[in-house]
């Protein structure tokens, strides 16, 4: 596909740094719709699924028009690509672009990944060998995006289930150099570095340790399902103690940054949404707000999982 003639992809723009810290803030789900209509939100900022509202002119854009007059917005990608060997999807692109001058959004974010090849979108946020030709693959691209979309992009850790034997920089390094090289911000998911760490057995405080914290504009917290061997990201479940203790960590590290809580399965109602997300100011106070992780089983982990270490090849 060519390129819009009007785009320059070539020049840098500068870091996109000093995004502010918009508070304690929820993903915009469709149950919670018709409550937020009729009610003032107790939360300070929401995040979208961007893919949720690119094409959609219904009930849902009415919606999203209302809670971007009232409260600020983040639009949050999963169909980027970014790591793909495929070319960058400038229809998708121009969607995203069009959603973003209808909602104003604060920065726009997706996943450092890949979701598909030859045109096919798997709908997976597939890991990518981290290595000295995938950084400049990706720093290339995330200077295109950023240069076409003329907003802050923010780039978010995922979580994985495996890793490849190309792989020869650390995550936390990759996407440290991605920021420093082309200006995006971070979205740090702590959940992620949690199960990530627990899946390939590297220690998630030095992770969280190790980022580069000038980076990180935004962080996200959610509820794994410890599935015995690995932990899934299912953000079906309160956040557990290792998880908000690593978040304090984080805030403490960054200086302060927009919160985010994740929950996509057996989604509460709005207010015990709150609940839930009001639990970050206990545990930057240092209380231990966590609950047990719930197993695939359906049953609930004594405690939590803690990071440990195995033997193994990376596969
Ligand atoms: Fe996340």
């Amino acid at each position: 596909m060519m390129l819009d003639s009007t785009l320059d992809v070539s020049a840098s723009r500068p870091p996109r740094r000093g995004l502010p810290n918009l508070g304690l803030g929820v993903g915009l789900r469709n149950k919670h719709f018709s409550y937020l209509m009729t009610h003032d939100p107790d939360v300070d900022w929401f995040e979208i699924i961007s893919e949720n509202f690119i094409d959609n002119y219904g009930y849902a854009r009415s919606v999203l028009k209302h809670v971007a007059s009232v409260r600020s917005v983040v639009m949050h990608g999963v169909s980027l690509s970014i790591g793909s060997t495929d070319p960058l999807d400038w229809e998708y692109l121009k969607k995203l672009k069009a959603l973003a001058e209808f909602v104003n959004p604060a920065w726009v974010s997706d996943h450092l990944c890949w979701t598909g090849v030859a045109g096919v979108n798997t709908h997976d946020l597939l890991p990518m060998p981290l290595n000295e030709e995938s950084l400049s693959h990706v720093t290339e691209r995330v200077h295109q995006v950023q240069n076409f979309l003329e907003r802050p992009l923010v780039l978010e850790n995922p979580s994985s289930y495996l890793e490849f034997k190309e792989s020869t920089i650390a995550e936390w390094t990759f996407l440290s150099e991605l920021a420093s090289e082309t200006g995006c911000g971070l979205l740090l998911d702590v959940n992620n570095v949690y199960v990530s760490g627990y899946n390939h057995g590297f220690d998630a405080e030095h992770y969280i340790r190790s980022i580069s914290h000038d980076a990180v504009v935004q962080i996200h917290l959610a509820g794994p399902t410890d599935c015995g061997r690995y932990l899934v990201d299912t953000h079906d479940q309160p956040v557990p103690t290792r998880v908000w203790e690593l978040y304090k960590l984080a805030q403490e590290l960054t200086g302060g940054v927009s919160t985010l809580l994740e929950w996509d399965a057996n989604i509460p109602d709005f207010p015990e949404l709150v609940v839930e997300l009001r639990k970050a100011e206990a545990a930057l106070r240092g209380e231990n707000p966590g609950a047990p992780i719930h197993k695939s089983d359906g049953t609930s982990a004594v405690s939590n999982p803690v990071d440990f270490q195995f033997s193994t090849d990376n596969v």
